[in-house]
């Protein structure tokens, strides 16, 4: 508990976790009284795994018919939202679902919580950019996650390709928080080790950002009612802790031997944790800038992540010392003097970033030194995450960061090997 906490928190009504938990969904859609569903996935699901037929005909056990979609496409579209829309629509023929379920990645998730917003009315989701109408219908959403991950099963947003200008853009609403996340950490044990590495670094950088991000008491919810975001607590930032523990001990296993099978149990419950604390904590300056990095690059968003982490956390130790110290810790960052720990968080994080073969600098990963200026300005453009980094002056923090990231150097660990009292 924090005296000056302002809590606003948000999760799925109800979180089922546990190996080989899927078993208990079709029994459950009965009890809540479903009786026609949607099931959105893809084609890897349909087609390399015995699980959607299971679903399926567990479910019609049950009285419930499952209609099946699995169009799903990595980083969804608008477009493909809207074929997926008029498709489902067709096939209905007018008959209506009373629930959808998404099996997939963050991905497939995504895409299904637009649906939940499309399919009854059939309107382009472009229509349903920015509030939503407190009328609008939306069915409800079982999201079962097949990565270690996103944590979309337990967030307001969905987050969808614009292809007219390849940004990313977000539906955004409380209401379409799934109502149930079955997190079945088996579905992750096919995952292939680059998607290991992505939606693991992914979770990581959703506990680290919004264990550091501003707090509730100073966070400004624009008026909103019922904020998707509204700054970190002490309630977010318990699970930010134990999700950060989590990764510590299980990433690097999960990507190196996807057999492991704790590591896979415990890369399911460090994405979910995480996705408890960021999905009413909120992201703040490591997103954004991968935001732009991927609009340039096209990049992966875990990748994008990976990427910008251990220069953003370089530019905090004035401000989230005590935060740092912990992260140090909960990493086994081997070092008992605090301020060089400390110093060394970033570094740390980049190791396991290249150790699990992904991209440690903005010059690997294309960008040229001529883009600097527009990143940060795309960066500064995402407001609602600028504004909740929790430093002075964000436009020269996201300066420094960008430009630290494009050459790879780290100046605060870089000055505390050399003067190791002189770090505040
Ligand atoms: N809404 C949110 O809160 C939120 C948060 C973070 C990221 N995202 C979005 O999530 C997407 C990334 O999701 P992701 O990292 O989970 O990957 P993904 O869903 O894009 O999947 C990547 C690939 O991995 C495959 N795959 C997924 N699970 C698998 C499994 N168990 N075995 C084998 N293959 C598997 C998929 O079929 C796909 O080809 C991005 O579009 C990002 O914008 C959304």
């Amino acid at each position: 508990m924090r005296v000056e906490d302002l809590v606003y928190f948000c999760a799925p009504a109800r979180l089922v976790m546990g190996a080989g938990c899927r078993a208990q969904l079709p029994a459950l859609l009965h009890r809540l009284g479903y009786r026609r569903g949607l099931v959105v996935t893809d084609t890897f699901f349909t087609g390399a795994t015995p699980w959607v037929d299971e679903l399926v005909a567990g479910a019609r056990a049950h009285d419930v018919e499952l209609l099946v979609y699995d169009g799903g496409m990595p980083d969804p579209t608008t477009t493909l939202c809207d074929a997926a829309t008029a498709a489902v629509r067709e096939r209905l023929g007018g008959l209506p679902v009373d629930h959808v379920i998404a099996l997939g990645g963050g991905s497939n998730i995504d895409l299904a919580k637009a649906l939940c917003l499309t399919l009854p009315g059939g309107r382009p989701v472009r229509a349903f950019l920015g509030r939503i109408d407190a009328g609008t219908p939306i069915l409800p959403l079982i999201a079962m996650p097949t990565t270690a991950g996103t944590g979309s099963e337990a967030t307001p947003g969905a987050i969808l390709v614009d292809p007219d200008n390849a940004t990313k853009v977000a539906v955004m609403d409380n209401r379409l928080r799934p109502g149930v996340a079955l997190v079945d950490p088996e579905f992750t044990y096919t995952c292939p080790p680059r998607v290991t590495a992505d939606a693991g670094i992914d979770a990581l950088t959703h506990a680290i950002e919004s264990y550091l991000t501003l707090d509730s008491a100073r966070f400004d919810r624009g008026g909103d009612p019922d904020p998707g975001y509204s700054g970190r607590n002490a309630l977010t930032m318990l699970f930010a802790h134990e999700s950060i523990r989590l990764c510590g001990r299980y990433l690097l296993r999960s990507y190196r031997d996807g057999s492991d099978t704790e590591a896979r149990i415990g890369m399911s419950y460090a994405s979910v944790y995480a996705a408890l604390s960021y999905g009413s904590a909120g992201l703040n300056a490591v997103h954004g800038i991968a935001y732009a990095v991927a609009g340039l690059t096209h990049l992966s968003h875990g990748t994008t992540n990976a990427v910008m982490l251990p220069y953003v956390l370089d530019v905090l130790a004035d401000v989230r010392r005590e935060e740092l110290l912990a992260i140090a810790r909960l990493l086994d960052i081997a070092e008992s003097d605090p301020d060089i720990a400390v110093a060394r968080v970033p570094g740390a994080v980049r190791e396991l970033v290249a150790a699990v073969g992904l991209p440690t600098t903005l010059q690997a990963c294309g960008v040229g030194q001529g883009d600097i200026d527009a990143l940060v300005r795309d960066a500064l453009g995402v407001a609602r995450l600028a504004k909740a980094f929790p430093v002075p002056d964000v436009p020269a923090r996201y300066a420094a960061i960008v430009r630290n990231a494009w050459a790879g150097t780290l100046p605060a660990e870089a000055q505390t090997r050399a003067h190791p009292r002189r770090v505040a």
